[in-house]
């Protein structure tokens, strides 16, 4: 596996990330960060301790369809959300956002609890792979299109307690 983003990299970027979100809001409002599982855990675990502002936080897991029927952008949810989002600053904190399928999905079931305000945050983009144009206000970096694990990414649900991110090798 060869190192794209080591830990010191990823690290300062995420402080950076979490003064760009909090910048965004008025002083004072609540940030209630929803994170995806099981991928977002740990780019949600250290944006938050980057964070002064009142946040709160919930989580919610979602996993797409068969790989034959993914282009359907269809998900399914797994675990719901705990509190309801009505009046809220939401921002949705994401590990990579590929096809966008999985993103719109959510962004469009989010958006129909009536937040106040509705943006996502996404630690990873590799935008030669999108099939639809979802918006992502925070992005951490960009990549190219190399299937990546760590730092909460995962390969057959291994390699997600990496503290740096690696491209996965056919061989490996
Ligand atoms: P999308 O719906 O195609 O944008 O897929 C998003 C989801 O696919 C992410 O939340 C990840 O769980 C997974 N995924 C996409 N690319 C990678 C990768 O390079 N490594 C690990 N998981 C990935
Ligand atoms: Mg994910």
């Amino acid at each position: 596996m060869n190192v794209l983003l080591d830990a010191a990299t990823i690290q300062t970027r995420v402080r950076e990330l979490a003064g760009e979100i909090e910048s965004d809001y008025p002083p004072g409002e609540e940030i209630h960060l929803v994170c995806v599982l099981k991928g977002g855990f740990m780019f949600m675990a250290d944006l938050v301790r980057a964070m002064s502002s009142r946040v709160s936080l919930d989580f919610i897991a979602v996993s797409s369809y068969a790989k034959s029927t993914k282009s359907s952008g269809e998900v399914r949810m797994l675990k719901d959300l705990d509190s309801g989002l009505q009046g809220r600053h939401i921002v949705i904190v994401e590990d990579i956002v590929d096809t966008g399928l999985t993103l719109i999905y959510l962004q469009e079931i989010l958006r129909a609890r009536s937040p106040k305000t509705l943006r996502t945050a996404c630690l990873l983009s590799k935008p030669s792979r999108r099939q639809v144009d979802v918006t992502v206000e925070y992005i951490g970096f960009t990549i190219e299109d190399h299937f990546v694990v760590g730092y909460g990414l995962d390969f057959a649900e291994q390699f997600r307690n990496l503290p740096y991110i690696a491209v996965l090798d056919d061989e490996s």
